[in-house]
C-alpha cells in the first residue's frame, strides 16, 4: 500500500506538535509543506517564538543549531545530516581567539553561517539582512567580522566610519560569480533587467546590482517594483517564492545551486518526523555562550 507522504508528514506534525521551517534555497516540495519559509533571520525569529515542542529544520546545519541554541527546551531536527554549509566550516574558534588577542578593543561579529563554537566566542551574530544594523548599533568602532569576507567588505563599504577586520572565508556558490557573467546575462536578457545580488557575492558583482540584500530582502524588493524582469544572483531555490508571489514577472538566474540545500527530500522529512531521527544537540556550555551572541543579534537589529 503506497502512502501519501505529504499527508503523513502533516499527520505526524500535528501528533508531535511540530513545526517545519524551510529556507528559500531548499527544494520546492519542502517549501510547499513548510509552516514558515524565510531567510536566516526570519527563521531564527519564528523558531524562537513558536510554541511547538519540535522544530524540523529544512535548511543547513548552522540554521538548525541556531534554532536549538535559541530554544534549548525544544527538540530540533535536521532531516539530512549531510546538509552542511561550506562557509560555516571555515572559521575556527582558536583562530578567532588569537585575532581577539591582537585586537583587544574589537568586538567579534559573527555571521550565523558559522559553528556553534565560533558563535560562543563571538560578541554578536548577524545575518545578511541584519548585518548593517548590528555593526551600526554595536558599542565599538572596531569589528572583527567572521567568516564571510564578502559580506564583511559590504558592511565596511556601507559603514566607512567603522573599522572592519575581515576573515578570509566565503561561500563558494556566491564567491565564484564574476562580473563578466552578470554583464553577459544583462546583454542576453536586456539592459533593463534589474539585478538582485546577495551580499555573499564579490564586490565586482555587487557593484553591478540594482539591489543588494538577503533572500528575504530580494523577495520584498521584487514585490515593490513595477519592472517585470529580474536577474537573480543567488541560489535558484528562491525562484519558488518569487514566482509564486509574482506570477507575471520574469526571472533569470546564473544557475547557482547550493548542493547542501538541495540534498534534503520529502522522504527525509517524513522519516525524521516518524522516527525522530537526526536530532541536533549543542554542548551546554557552548549553548549558553552562543545564546548570548544570537540574543544580541535580535536585540541590536533595529
Ligand atoms: P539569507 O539570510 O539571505 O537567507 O542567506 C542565507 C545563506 O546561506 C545565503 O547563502
Ligand atoms: Fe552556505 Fe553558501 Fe550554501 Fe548559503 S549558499 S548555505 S552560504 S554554502
Amino acid at each position: 500500500m503506497s502512502i501519501n507522504i505529504k499527508d503523513e508528514i502533516l499527520k505526524l506534525k500535528e501528533e508531535r506538535n511540530a513545526i517545519i521551517l524551510a529556507h528559500y534555497y531548499v527544494n520546492d516540495e519542502l517549501q510547499e509543506i513548510a509552516d514558515y519559509v524565510g531567510d536566516s533571520y526570519f527563521l531564527s525569529k519564528v523558531g524562537r517564538e513558536s510554541n511547538a515542542d519540535i522544530i524540523v529544520f529544512c535548511g543547513v546545519k548552522f540554521m538548525a543549531e541556531s534554532a536549538k541554541i535559541l530554544s534549548p527546551n525544544k527538540r530540533v531536527f535536521l532531516p539530512s545530516e549531510k546538509a552542511l554549509c561550506g562557509m560555516a566550516l571555515m572559521a575556527k574558534k582558536d583562530s578567532i581567539e588569537k585575532i581577539k588577542e591582537e585586537h583587544p578593543k574589537a568586538k567579534v561579529v559573527c555571521y550565523v553561517n558559522s559553528s556553534s563554537e565560533v558563535k560562543a566566542v563571538s560578541d554578536v551574530c548577524c545575518t545578511s539582512s541584519s548585518a548593517l544594523n548590528i555593526v551600526k548599533n554595536i558599542e565599538s568602532d572596531e569589528i572583527i567580522f567572521v567568516p564571510d569576507r564578502n559580506l564583511g567588505s559590504y558592511v565596511q563599504e556601507q559603514l566607512p566610519y567603522k573599522k572592519v577586520i575581515l576573515w578570509d572565508g566565503c561561500c563558494h556558490i556566491h564567491d565564484r560569480v564574476t562580473k563578466e557573467q552578470v554583464l553577459a546575462a544583462k546583454e542576453k536578457y536586456g539592459n533593463d533587467v534589474k539585478v538582485l545580488v546577495h551580499p555573499e557575492c564579490r564586490k565586482e558583482v555587487r557593484d553591478l546590482a540594482d539591489f543588494i540584500g538577503s533572500t528575504g530582502g530580494m523577495i520584498k524588493y521584487v514585490s515593490s517594483q513595477k519592472t517585470d524582469k529580474f536577474l537573480v544572483v543567488t541560489d535558484i531555490g528562491i525562484l519558488y517564492k518569487l514566482k509564486e508571489e509574482n506570477p507575471n514577472k520574469k526571472f533569470f538566474t546564473l544557475d547557482m545551486a547550493c548542493p547542501s540545500m538541495k540534498i534534503m527530500t520529502l522522504e527525509d522529512v517524513y522519516v525524521c518526523l516518524r522516527d525522530l531521527k537526526n536530532e541536533i544537540f549543542v554542548d551546554e556550555e557552548v549553548q549558553k555562550e552562543a545564546y548570548k551572541a544570537l540574543n544580541n543579534m535580535h536585540r541590536l537589529n533595529k
